[in-house]
């Protein structure tokens, strides 16, 4: 079976590598991956930004098939359609550090395979009439706006969510925002993405690079603020989000796009207004599932961008350096 490893030397020095097919222990089932999609985390990774050992499989999204199953398994069949968690050890509960240690396409291998040995219990099933490309885009960014949104903001239909820019992460906040019944707000750097965004009933829509003051733009657009913000670049955007959000608002931090590693906030601006702002890293199998199951029910699928063959991982990460994407970027195994 073929794998692609990350190496020392970035995009260009990734490799096809033929490793022998697995064999599955007890607890562990054969999984053979058909798509992965790709992730901001997954391309600081892949140009050694974030540093693995030498060999490590990058990619932590994947779904595919159950191909063989080890001894004591039966959460699952050969031929169930599966799908991977960025946290394999993150089962239920609140984080910890111990179930948030092992992290795919990082500390542990990813789903860059066409087969792989994974426990049986760090999957979960592929929501009902997707694809192998369309499930795939799902266990990181996906799984991220459903916990900012649901499980950590109890979204309610009828409030008012702040999504920034037009990623993968972003795009899956508005269409949950929307099957919950929200009222949907963004920014974009691209005219031509305010439009596409409009036409998916995007309320308004604020260009970050033009307007200097797009939190109080949006603010005063919302009529008083939105509830919820799904925050992507914590000190380039933190500010930006206060300003955004309502009186009571739940600001989620999520990303630090933009050189946001560290920044300053106005902070009686943000007490006053009585704001709730929580940090996020995806999240548990319990989560995943539960977002499965709503997607079950609402029947929304992903907004796929562009698919890259296999051999195509480092030019699929080249096009998501240009930020031209809109939506998720897939890789086909
Ligand atoms: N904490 C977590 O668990 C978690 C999980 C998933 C993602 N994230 C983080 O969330 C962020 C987005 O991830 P992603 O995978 O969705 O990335 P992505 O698909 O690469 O999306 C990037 C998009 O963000 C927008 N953007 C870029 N720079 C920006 C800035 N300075 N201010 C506002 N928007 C900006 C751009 O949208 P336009 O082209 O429309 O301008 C760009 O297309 C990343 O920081 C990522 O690390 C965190």
């Amino acid at each position: 079976m073929r794998v692609i490893e990350i190496h020392p030397g970035g995009l260009e020095a990734m490799q096809i590598v033929e490793r022998p097919d697995p064999k599955p222990g007890p607890g562990d089932v054969v999984v053979r991956w058909h798509a992965t999609s790709l992730n901001y985390h997954d391309y600081l990774v892949a140009i050694g930004a974030i540093p693995v050992p030498e060999g490590r499989i990058p990619m932590s999204d994947g779904a595919g098939e159950i191909m063989a199953i080890g001894e004591g398994v039966s959460r699952w069949q050969v031929g169930d359609k599966v799908m991977s968690l960025f946290f394999p050890n993150w089962i239920e509960g609140r984080p910890t550090a111990a179930k948030t240690r092992g992290i795919s396409g990082e500390t542990v291998d990813g789903c860059m395979a066409e087969l792989a040995i994974v426990s049986a219990e760090s999957l979960t099933g592929m929501p009902e009439g997707y694809s192998y490309a369309e499930a795939a885009t799902l266990p990181c960014a996906a799984l991220t706006a459903w916990r900012g949104l649901v499980e950590e903001g109890d979204l309610r239909s009828g409030e008012k969510v702040l999504i920034e820019g037009t990623g993968g992460m972003s795009l899956f906040g508005l269409q949950i925002a929307q099957a919950v019944g929200a009222r949907v707000f963004a920014t974009t750097s691209s005219p031509e993405k305010a439009e596409r965004l409009k036409g998916m009933g995007v309320e308004a829509v604020v260009n970050y690079r033009e307007d200097e003051r797009w939190g109080r733009t949006l603010f005063k657009l919302s009529g008083g603020g939105v509830d919820h913000v799904l925050d992507v670049g914590g000190g380039s955007t933190m500010q930006h989000s206060i300003d955004a959000a309502a009186m009571g608002g739940h600001i989620v931090s999520i990303g630090i796009l933009g050189d946001g590693r560290k920044g300053s906030i106005t902070f009686p601006k943000f007490f006053f207004k009585h704001q709730r702002m929580t940090g996020i890293a995806v999240g548990s199998r319990v989560m995943q599932e539960a977002m499965v199951a709503a997607i079950n029910v609402s029947g929304w699928k992903p907004i796929i961008d562009r698919e890259f063959a296999f051999e195509g991982l480092a030019d699929a990460f080249r096009y998501q350096a240009t930020g031209g994407h809109f939506g998720k970027i897939v890789v086909t195994i």
